[in-house]
Order: structure tokens, then sequence, then C-alpha cells
């Protein structure tokens, strides 16, 4: 920030009085969506006294404009308020969860798809996203796996980066479009037993390895604000975790944005157990570093208190105040309040035709074919198709958790999507089943739909109300009724295409997979999952999407993923004594990676150009990729290491890079990769990091499965001391 602007802020901070200090400190809901409890105030009319400097959960020109008017022309000082919403996977045109496009392992479109969505938001005076949510998650129990980019720490931290590039990517005045708020800082995916808001017990080792890495990643990026976590670290609650947040977050990390509290996360301090009351609370967190508190009115009613029991300084609450004015700041706020938004009177905008386009590119490429029997898939001509399932005709549903603004009158469901790609075919539709209970006659009318049906597209899984936030699954299944309709639609006869659309793995039964002509999981795939669906299916999309997650075979093996450590036992399915489980395969139902198109793969010649490393050195891995299929096809390739000996246990499989190969019909082309030797340093038994002597594994392939994967290995030569 330069010297004015500075001098600027400065100057009008030392106007403030105490309350309007921490006005600007407070951020409250007003409710167009609602994402927590409702809170006691009516923020609209707190403005004009400055009593409060930013809002949450309100967009469109009418509002923002109102609420912005009564900031800069009737509060005192005239500070205009900044609006944050969370737009996590698009604004009015929906893009998959998350989790979803995560699966299609693609820097570019998860940068893009961010930044389309920052001008739709922009346009509707939103100045702050809450995402991008980055906290890795491996247990699918809990509802807010959705959110995030899958169970992998280098993946979150990709995704991470992308996302922050497109969304805080400059508008026409050079200024960032939206600022980004990486969250939540740090393990929240690690709830116990994946019960919402739980406490978290993770190794010292675990946050350096798997739960930070995304979150230094988005500081690297440069991201505008950070939000911590709703729960406790090994007992300390990240809303007040000074170690976490100031020592590593601000100093080691250099992050001089803000912190920006989750919904009611100080007076829930009181609630953890770590304070008395609300000044102990609000003290708590400005001494961790917080600046913002979201909902819970602890600064502006706690912070007077703690600043007469000599809890807290004004230097600190100054210093969260210049944080909030330089943001203000950096969006041009102080110079045009109304930035890039539309005027007064303007209505919510639809999609656009290229919101559309995007909308659709990225669910087709974030949909995962996990099973193509006899090549069922794509379907040629079709006569008859049945649609059955709650799935097939949700247009709120398809959107998922987290889509805001995005409104169900936009979306192309499943039915209309497949009317549209077959409009000469009579393509039948059937509700079939609710997504949760027994239902006879709807099951009737599914049976009466499928009679001589060509196929069966079965829409499966759960509604966006049965994941997300507070959303915690003990039984993560297809519901019995639904199951009831799979099996009469197996039993039909007619060929069954198992369309699961979730915001999560779902446990499914063998009968199920087995009797399924073909599988794909759609998870909630946006505004335009129906057009992606009929692309796929009919083959002018060749399928590219591979699984960010491992999906269970059953409940019991969660949490599960592929970078495990390989014990004194390592699983041996010729050895009762190594470690898996006595009643359930030790292999997941489909495992990191997996994916399949309409095209076979192979890969040769791997190699690299330099098999002896010095700590400065690069190594560069190659593969060529062949396409033996008759069609465009695009392959994913995945490159892991693993150091066979170390000062501690190292996992099995470390994800170090991946890539898409685009080709045509018999097309080869090498995929290369630029490795640095302190890729392979680790944490060592003290934790510091270090670089060993000797061999590294070099795994490349198309997933995590041992039989998708070859080797190679590099030899470390000289390390550190
Ligand atoms: C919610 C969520 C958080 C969200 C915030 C504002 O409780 O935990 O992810 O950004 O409140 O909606």
């Amino acid at each position: 920030m330069d010297q004015d602007t500075t001098g600027r802020i400065g100057a009008l901070i030392a106007r403030m009085t105490l309350q309007e200090k921490l006005g600007q400190l407070t951020m409250l809901a007003d409710g167009l969506v609602e994402t927590g409890p409702p809170g006691p105030h009516n923020p609209f009319n707190m403005v004009a006294d400055g009593r409060v400097g930013s809002l949450l959960n309100v967009w469109g020109a009418d509002l923002i404009r109102e609420a912005q008017r009564r900031a800069v022309e009737e509060s005192r000082l005239g500070v205009p308020l900044f609006f944050g919403l969370d737009v996590v996977h698009g604004h009015r045109s929906i893009h998959p969860v998350p989790l979803g496009e995560a699966c299609a392992f693609d820097r570019a479109l998860w940068e893009e798809t961010a930044r389309a969505s920052a001008q739709e938001a922009a346009h509707d005076g939103v100045h702050m996203t809450f995402a991008p949510m980055i906290d890795v998650a491996r247990d699918i129990r809990w509802g807010r796996i959705v959110e995030c980019a899958g169970e992998d720490p280098y993946v979150n931290a990709q995704y991470a980066r992308a996302r922050v590039r497109g969304y805080q990517a400059p508008d026409e005045t050079g200024r960032m479009r939206l600022a980004a708020c990486a969250k939540h800082f740090c393990a929240y995916g690690a709830v116990l037993a994946g019960r919402e808001y739980a406490e978290v017990d993770v190794s010292q080792r675990a946050l350096e390895e798997v739960y930070l890495p995304p979150f230094r990643a988005a500081v690297d990026a440069g991201v505008a604000a950070i939000m911590p976590a709703f729960v406790d670290v090994a007992g300390v609650a990240m809303t007040a975790h000074r170690r976490l947040l100031r020592e590593v977050l601000r100093a080691q990390w250099r992050f001089n944005g803000l912190i920006v509290t989750d919904y009611n996360s100080i007076a829930e301090l009181v609630n953890h157990g770590v304070a008395a009351d609300m000044a102990e609370a609000a003290a708590l967190a400005l001494n961790a570093g917080v600046d913002i508190d979201m909902m819970s009115d602890a600064y502006a009613n706690g912070l007077p208190v703690a600043l007469e029991r000599g809890l807290v300084s004004m230097e600190d609450i100054d210093g969260a105040v210049r944080r909030v004015l330089a943001l203000k700041q950096s969006l041009g706020l102080f110079d045009d309040p109304y930035r890039g938004m539309g005027p007064a009177g303007t209505p919510k905008q639809p999609p656009s035709a290229e919101g559309r386009r995007l909308s659709r590119e990225a669910a087709r490429r974030s949909i995962v074919l996990t099973q193509n029997r006899e090549s069922m898939l794509p379907l040629g001509a079709v006569r008859t198709l049945a649609v059955v399932g709650p799935l097939a005709d949700a247009c709120e549903d398809q959107l998922g958790a987290w889509a805001s603004a995005g409104a169900g009158e936009d979306s192309t469901t499943i039915i209309a999507g497949l009317r549209a790609t077959w409009p000469s075919a009579e393509v039948r539709h059937a509700l079939g089943a609710v997504y949760e209970g027994e239902d006879a006659d709807l099951l009737a009318q599914a049976v009466e739909a499928a009679r001589g049906a060509d196929a069966v597209v079965l829409c499966v899984g759960e509604s966006r109300a049965m994941n997300g936030e507070a959303n915690t699954r003990t039984r993560p299944y297809v519901p019995q009724g639904q199951l009831a309709l799979a099996r009469a639609m197996l039993d039909s006869g007619a060929p069954v295409i198992l369309v699961l659309c979730s915001g999560r793995p779902l446990i499914l039964p063998d009968w199920l997979v087995e009797g399924a002509r073909a599988v794909l999981i759609a998870w909630h795939a946006g505004t335009e999952t129906g057009s992606a669906l009929g692309d796929i299916l009919s083959g002018a999309c060749n399928p590219s999407a591979r699984l960010a997650v491992t999906w269970p075979r059953v409940l019991g093996q969660v949490p599960i993923f592929f970078g495990i450590r390989p014990t004194g036992r390592p699983h041996d399915p010729a050895n009762g004594w190594s470690t898996g489980f006595g009643d359930a395969p030790f292999a997941p139902r489909w495992s990191f990676g997996e994916g399949q198109g309409y095209a076979r793969f192979a890969r040769s010649n791997l190699r690299v150009d330099n098999a002896r490393l010095g700590p400065e050195s690069l190594v560069r891995v190659s593969v060529d990729v062949t396409n033996l299929g008759d069609r465009q096809a695009c392959e994913t390739v995945f490159v892991f290491s693993h150091d066979p000996v170390a000062r501690v246990t190292r996992p099995l499989l470390e994800l170090r890079d991946f890539t898409k190969v685009s080709l045509e019909p018999g097309e080869t082309r090498t995929a290369t990769f630029v490795l640095r030797a302190w890729d392979f340093a680790y944490p060592d038994e003290t934790l510091k990091l270090r670089l060993d002597t000797g061999l590294i594994q070099l795994h490349v392939g198309a997933s995590a499965r041992a039989c998708d994967l070859d080797r190679v290995d590099v030899e470390i030569v000289e390390g550190t001391p």
C-alpha cells in the first residue's frame, strides 16, 4: 500500500470513535440466504451509525446500493461497506460442487470458473467470496466434504492457487474483482467421526503435511483473507489459535490480509470453555490476530470491556481496523463504493449463454464414468429411454450445497437434457422414489416407464440438503426407497445406467454396481447437469474426469485415502497377519484417480533426464501416452513418489503433480513433469524439513491403484547434513 493510502487510512482511524472502530470489525448477515443461526440485529438499521463494517449473505443492485448509500451518505465518516457471500462454485451460473470439479484435475478450468463466478458476483455487488474451501477431507460422513477438493493436500493446494487467481483476477480498473477468503483454517476436515463441528485431534505432522499446505498455497497466491475453522485442534480453538494464526500464518508465511471468523465463532469460544464471557472471548480472538467478527457481536460488545480490563490494546484494535480499511481500499471502494455493479433497478441476471456454456463444460469435465460394461456407452441411436429417480428432474438439488444465488429455474435438468439430446426418441420420466422413504405408487410408475425401454437412466443419491454444513450422515448410503427403485429397474430387464448424484461418495450395495451396465458419478453438477450428461451419454463428450476422493466399499473402511503409511505389516491379501479388515476388503470400491472414458490408453517409455539429484537439482519425468481408441480422448497422468527408507515412516504414495493429455485417435504424446529434489524433503522426527540421501521411487500413471502405475527411481546423492 502506498504511503498516501497508509496516511489516509491512519488519519481516518484517528478520527474514529471506539464504536466506529469496532463497527469496522463487525460483519453481519442480512438474510437472502441463511448460513447460520439468525442474529437479533437488523443490520441495515445499524449501518448509518457506523456499527457494522461489512455485510454477508446479501446481493443484488437494489439491496447493495441502499446499504452502501446509508454507509457513505448517512454515517458520520462515510466509510463504505464491503459485502461477502459464499460464491463457492458459481454465482448465478452454477458449476459442479467443488468435490466434483476437483475431479476435472484441470487447474485452468478451476481458475476459469472462479473468474466467471467473480464476474457474476461482482455485478451483483459482492466484494468477497468465502472461498475456496480447502479443508482436506477423508471421511465421507462429513457433509462438508462436498465443498473441498478431496482427500489430497497437493490437489487442494493446486485448487487453492487456481481459485485465488480466478476470484482475484483484476477487473477493468486493474483491481481484484473479488477478494477470496480461504477457509476453514485448519484441519476442519478431520473432525472426530466426521461429526460436524466436533473436536479435531491430529498430529503436528498431519498439520504440516496434510492440513496446512493448501492454506500456504492460498497465501502464496495472494489470498486476501483467511477464515479460521469453528473447531478446536488438540484443544486450542482455531478462532483463538495464537500460534497458528499469529506465529505461522502472519509471521512465518507473512500473510498480511484479513482474518475473518466463521459465523458466530468468537462468541462460541465461551461454549468451547476457553472464555468465561464475551470480553474474554473477544480478547482471545483479537490477541490471536482475528480482524473481523462475523455475526457474534463479541467485538462490538466485548472489546470495550476487554479494554477496561486491560486484556487488549487499542493498538491491536487499530491494527485490525487498518487491515479492514486496507481491503476496502484495495477493492477501490473509497474511490467508487458502487464499483462494478449494475445500476439500481437491475434485475438479478439469469445465466448468460457464456455462463451456461462454462457450466456445461465444467460439468462435462467433472462427471466420472467408473463402469461401462460391454462398452454400453456411448449410447447409439435411442428409441425409448426411461429416466427415473429423484435426481432426474431436480432443478434445485442438482445445484448442490452452497449454491447461494443459484436458481433452480435456470437448471437444465437431467430429463430436460436427455430429451434435448435425443429429440426424436421417446424419453420417459418417472420420479420412481422420493429421497428418503418408500412409495409404492411412484415405484409402479417407474416400472411402467421402464417397460420396453432401450435403457433406464437411474438417477439416485442425495438432495442438496443431505450434505453440506451441519449434515454429517452416519449412514452415507443411497436411501432404502431409492434402492427399492434400483432393484425394480434392474428387474425390468432393461440395461441400467446408474447416475449417482450426491455431494459425497455414497456406500453402494454390490448388487447395484454389479447389476448396472454403466455407472457415472455426477455429483451435484450445477445448472447444466442435464446438458452435460446428455453430452456424455451420447458420446458428444468423451468423459475425462477422475476421482479426487477415494470411494469406500463399506463404511467401516472410513477414513480411507491413498496416502496411508506402510505399517510394520503392509497389506498382503495372502497374509492374514497384515494390515486390513477381517470382514471387508482392504481396497476401496474405486480408488483416487479412477475413471474411464470411451478410449483406452497405453503408457510407455517412462524415463527421467537426471537420476542422481543434489539438493538444488531438477528432474524431468516423462512418459509417452497413446490413445488406443477411435475418438479424441483426454487422459490424466499422475506422478506420485515414495521414500522407502527415511527417518520417519513415509506415505506409500505422495502426489507430486498431475496433468491432462488430450489425444487424437492413435496419437502418442509425451507427458512431462519437472520435479525438484526438494519436493522429496520431509519433516523428520523433530519436524525439521530434511532431504535424505538415498532412493526415491516415482510412480507414474492413471490412478493410485498399483495396477495403474509404472515406476522409475531417482537417487538423492547429496541431502541435508
Ligand atoms: C458458515 C460456514 C462458512 C461460511 C459462513 C458464512 O457457517 O461455516 O463456510 O462461509 O458461515 O456464510
